[in-house]
């Protein structure tokens, strides 16, 4: 999958530029005054939002380690749900907001207006209430992706609880830390989610979580296939009946700019998961302002964004961007290559889909089936592509360009993370020419600095490699770490004081654009997944045949990086098959499918220090298969297990 660097320029063709809400000279005249006078820049932007109570104070942030505190926007008041559906029924009423498409092509897609949005959203709203859910009340939402989860999420929002998205392939452990984390009162969620033709049984992943949680918790069941459940009366609620007979309306509860929206656990270098916090104003500013702008979004436009509400992507791209716009946003319930490899192509065209957002990871796995899947369908309402999540190598960049966007589509390659809301740098259609695998420039208000890993200086210039760090907030940053303040200082602010640090580590080429080079800690990006290695590492040793384990990343054709997984065996246990297979299944239960291993090298010994730290840029060189610069290993405390390992190198699966 590892290819050059291709510093081929795509211009955006003069139509593009011609539509374009954001031209080259006018990026240059907005980022400089994003930088030079941000306050007077968000406030002008922030008028995007309806605002309850208008905001006097614009940005309040401190970055100074030991004293990191952000705030946005800090005396408004405004409500999300209102923002995102009440204030377009006047205008948009009979418009489509959601576009849903099942998984199975035979069933019919549904297209649900803003006012029935509002309807349905306000029934969800008074069913949750009724379950004992108020202001400042955690909610679980661990749904498929079908327009109830957008629902969930708004009618959350305009109570003002705070959600807490827990991906559908999740297993039941995964669930119940979660749910326990934030203390969620209730858990929303549905009998099967189908998916590629498969059905996973969320109810009863969820029951299995449940025991593990307090008693107190209630789970509201959404319909979906009607599959059996088993029900426990009390705890157990039927959303398609207690919706039927709930009320449609529902007053939006004032909330503070800063009262938190939403919950988002994700993978960081070290433990466990970690609940990174979103508020309300900066973040639906934010959303809104990236979506309309970076995928060059128009009235009347349908978009399409393939990620599941379970990741950040979904929140802001699917969900929260596309309505506070206005914008026609398609959810879509499949995988791309169900029933067959041209399913993407053909929802695009059956839904004439102007927007297109998805994976490389995608990208990959069907450019592998041909080209003749893309070109049976109609694609002439294309008009932008974007990708997101991990780097994309040149070969599927320029596929993605020439087969799907015949060439004539700007591919915007968005960067950011779960942490930064919305995206942080990307090429904008009608502004930048774009490069294959480059993420370009930075979003306005984003003040992007190489710096030297080791001494933690700014490297200045072009043609710079280092880490990638960002100097100022802007309004869609993460707030805090849910419950562990101290945690989100040290992961982010600690390193490199006065920054925040992104984890990537990043390029700036001799013209002075970006390119994310991956991650510089223990992250990895499986299919776009992010993946601490020490959660897959902590699943490991939890079973009672494994003493010790070491995860790392390798390039895989398809996902971007594969599981890479060296294990030591307890003494009295022998490496078999039947063991390599028990320990994938283990991790997949102990996680969740998305970690299952691809590779596990049984492993009589570790590479380690002296002082008994694991030498990981051992591990990940052996991983790679690139035994020839596996650099100083005198310092461990017995080198000869490096020639054990090369030795019995797995073969890559
Ligand atoms: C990686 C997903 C290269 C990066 C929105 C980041 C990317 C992590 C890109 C965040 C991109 C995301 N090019 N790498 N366009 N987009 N990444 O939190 O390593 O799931 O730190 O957010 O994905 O992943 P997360």
């Amino acid at each position: 999958m590892t290819q050059e660097r291709d510093s081929t320029t795509y211009a955006p063709s003069a139509e593009t530029v011609a539509r374009a809400h954001v031209t080259a000279a006018q990026y240059d005249e907005m980022y400089a005054a994003s930088m030079q006078d941000p306050e007077g820049f968000w406030a002008k932007q922030a008028e995007r939002i309806d605002w309850i109570k208008p905001f006097s104070q614009v940005k309040d942030v401190n970055y100074d380690f030991g004293n990191v505190s952000i705030k946005w926007f800090a005396d408004g008041s405004l409500n999300v749900a209102a923002n995102c559906i009440d204030r377009h029924l006047a205008t948009r009423g009979d418009q489509p907001a959601i576009i849903w498409e099942p998984d199975d092509p035979q069933d019919a897609a549904q297209h649900i207006t803003y006012s029935e949005l509002h309807g349905s959203v306000c029934r969800m709203a008074n069913v949750l209430q009724s379950m004992g859910v108020g202001k400042g009340d955690r909610v679980v939402i661990y749904l498929p992706m079908i327009p109830e989860a957008a629902y969930a999420m708004l009618a959350c929002a305009r109570i003002g609880a705070i959600h807490s998205i827990v991906f559908a392939g999740f297993s039941p452990d995964a669930l119940a830390a979660r749910i326990n984390g934030c203390d969620a009162k209730v858990i929303i969620t549905a009998d099967e989610a189908p998916r590629g033709g498969r059905k996973t049984p969320l109810k009863s992943n969820a029951d299995a979580a449940l025991l593990h949680t307090k008693d107190t918790v209630k789970c509201l069941v959404v319909k979906r296939t009607g599959g059996q459940t088993t029900w426990i009366d009390g705890r157990d609620h039927d959303y398609n009946a207690l919706a039927a007979e709930a009320s449609d309306s529902f007053e939006p509860a004032e909330m503070n700019a800063e009262d938190p929206l939403f919950i988002l656990y994700t993978s960081g270098s070290t433990g466990q998961p970690k609940g990174v916090v979103h508020t309300t104003g900066g973040y639906l500013t934010y959303a809104a302002m990236t979506h309309e702008i970076t995928f060059d979004y128009h009235d009347g436009d349908i978009y399409w964004c393939t990620a599941d509400v379970g990741w950040v992507t979904g929140h802001s791209y699917i969900v929260y961007g596309p309505l506070a716009n206005g914008a026609t946003t398609l959810m879509f319930e499949g995988v791309p290559t169900y029933p067959d490899a041209g399913r993407f192509w053909e929802v695009c065209a059956k839904h004439k889909v102007n927007q297109f957002y998805t994976a490389p990871t995608a990208i990959r796995a069907l450019m592998g089936q041909g080209p003749e899947w893309v070109e049976k369908h109609d694609l002439s309402d294309l008009r932008t592509l974007g990708t997101v999540g991990e780097p994309i190598n040149p070969e599927a960049w320029n596929w993605y360009n020439d087969v799907v966007g015949k060439g004539k589509c700007p591919i915007v390659d968005t960067w950011w993370q779960t942490e930064t809301g919305g995206h942080l740098m990307t090429p904008l259609p009608g502004a930048h020419a774009t490069k294959p695998g480059a993420a370009m420039k930075p979003f306005f208000g984003i003040a992007p600095v190489v710096l030297d890993p080791q001494t933690g200086v700014e490297i200045e210039g072009n043609g710079v490699e280092g880490v990638l760090c960002i100097k100022d907030s802007w309004p869609g940053q993460m707030r805090t770490v849910w419950g562990d303040h101290e945690r989100f200082e040290k992961t982010y602010f600690s390193d490199y004081k006065g920054y925040y640090f992104t984890g990537d580590g990043c390029r700036r080429d001799e013209d002075g654009d970006y390119w994310i080079t991956g991650r510089v800690d223990d992250v990895i990006n499986v299919s776009g997944h992010r993946m601490g290695t020490a959660e897959v590492e902590s699943a490991l040793v939890a079973h009672a045949a494994v003493a010790e384990a070491a995860v790392v990343g390798y390039p895989h054709e398809i996902k971007g990086q594969g599981i890479y997984c060296y294990v030591t065996l307890m003494n009295d246990r022998e490496p078999s098959d039947e063991l390599m297979k028990e320990l994938r299944t283990w991790v997949r239960t102990e996680i969740g499918p998305i970690a299952s291993p691809d590779v596990i090298q049984w492993a009589p010994g570790l590479p380690k220090t002296r002082s008994g730290k694991i030498m990981r840029r051992i591990l990940r060189k052996i991983a790679e298969n690139d035994f020839g610069s596996l650099g100083d290993t005198s310092t461990l405390a017995d080198p000869s297990v490096v020639d054990d390992l090369i030795e019995n190198r797995a073969n890559k699966g």
